[in-house]
């Protein structure tokens, strides 16, 4: 099997990189390309995958082709790319809000996965979710699973509705996780910390939580309750965010990135 990742920008290097630290690809099967002249010069001295500059001389060979260009490239290079393609090869994109029809219609082809990554694939903690056109079989389904996978981990699911609901969640939602870590920081700033103590207190405390959360089955609820007893401190910083209404304001952020995806894809159809 040989791949191919068209635009290696944060998105298409992450995954480039990913598929080469991964047993799954030899060095030869993976190709990337870019028509930046500055980025094709940054990949120059990597030697994970061979680069190329001409899309004649690595799409005809690929299986899978990532596209993991800007949604407002994508018109540009359907036109640029459209006569080398083949209805044999499986088209995997990362774009946001980009529909399976677009890319079928764009490329005229069937075998397209549409998926939704975010940040943390770049240290291998990733979330990807994706759906498929009914042409891509299990088997080659299967296959595409274990490519995404080696940016962290990956979730299947039943339309392009839910790609543009996990946009909400898993694709915007590390800035979510940033706004409460820097309002915490903030905090710790205010109450006399340095710089160093405060991240310090800041990411442990993330990390330490996730972790707990993770080895176990219980809910966030159920240790929210565990953290806090009647009377204490945690109580008092949990009534303060129930009283200022937070939950439901995260919420409402999460359905504001959901609805904007629905837009994006409308703008772009
Ligand atoms: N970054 C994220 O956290 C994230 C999360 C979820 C989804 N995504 C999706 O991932 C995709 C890529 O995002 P990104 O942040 O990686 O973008 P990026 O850093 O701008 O990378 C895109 C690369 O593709 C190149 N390119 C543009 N048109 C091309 C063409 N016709 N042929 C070959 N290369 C071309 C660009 O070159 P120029 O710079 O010269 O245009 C750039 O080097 C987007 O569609 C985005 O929706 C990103």
């Amino acid at each position: 099997m040989k791949v191919l990742v068209i635009g290696a920008g944060n998105m298409g290097l992450t995954y480039a990189e990913g598929m080469a630290k991964s047993a799954m690809l030899n060095r030869k099967n993976l190709m990337i390309f870019d028509k930046s002249a500055e980025i094709l010069t940054s990949l120059s001295s990597i030697d994970h995958f061979d680069v190329y500059d001409k899309i004649e001389d690595c799409l005809p060979e690929a299986d899978v082709v990532f596209l993991a260009v800007k949604p407002y490239h994508c018109d540009g290079l359907f036109e640029e790319i459209k006569s080398y393609v083949n209805n044999q090869q499986i088209f995997v994109s990362l774009m946001a809000g980009i529909t399976i029809k677009k890319i079928q219609d764009g490329l005229n082809v069937k075998k397209v996965v549409r998926s939704m990554p975010n940040l943390p694939a770049q240290v291998g903690k990733g979330v990807t979710s994706y759906t498929e056109a009914k042409e891509v079989s299990r088997v080659e389904l299967l296959m595409i699973r274990n490519l995404l996978d080696t940016t962290g981990e990956s979730i299947r699911v039943k339309n392009e509705n839910f790609i543009d609901a996990s946009t909400g969640i898993s694709g915007s939602g590390p800035a979510y996780v940033f706004y409460f870590m820097q309002s915490m920081l903030e905090a710790a700033l205010k109450m006399g910390f340095s710089q160093h103590d405060s991240k310090i207190l800041v990411s442990q405390t993330f990390e330490g939580a996730v972790e707990l959360f993770n080895q176990s089955d219980l809910s966030p609820n159920t240790w929210m309750e565990r953290v806090a007893s009647k009377g204490g401190t945690t109580r008092a910083a949990l009534d303060s965010m129930e009283d200022n209404n937070v939950k439901e304001l995260i919420k409402d952020a999460a359905y504001a990135a959901f609805d904007r995806a629905v837009e994006l894809g409308k703008e772009e159809a």
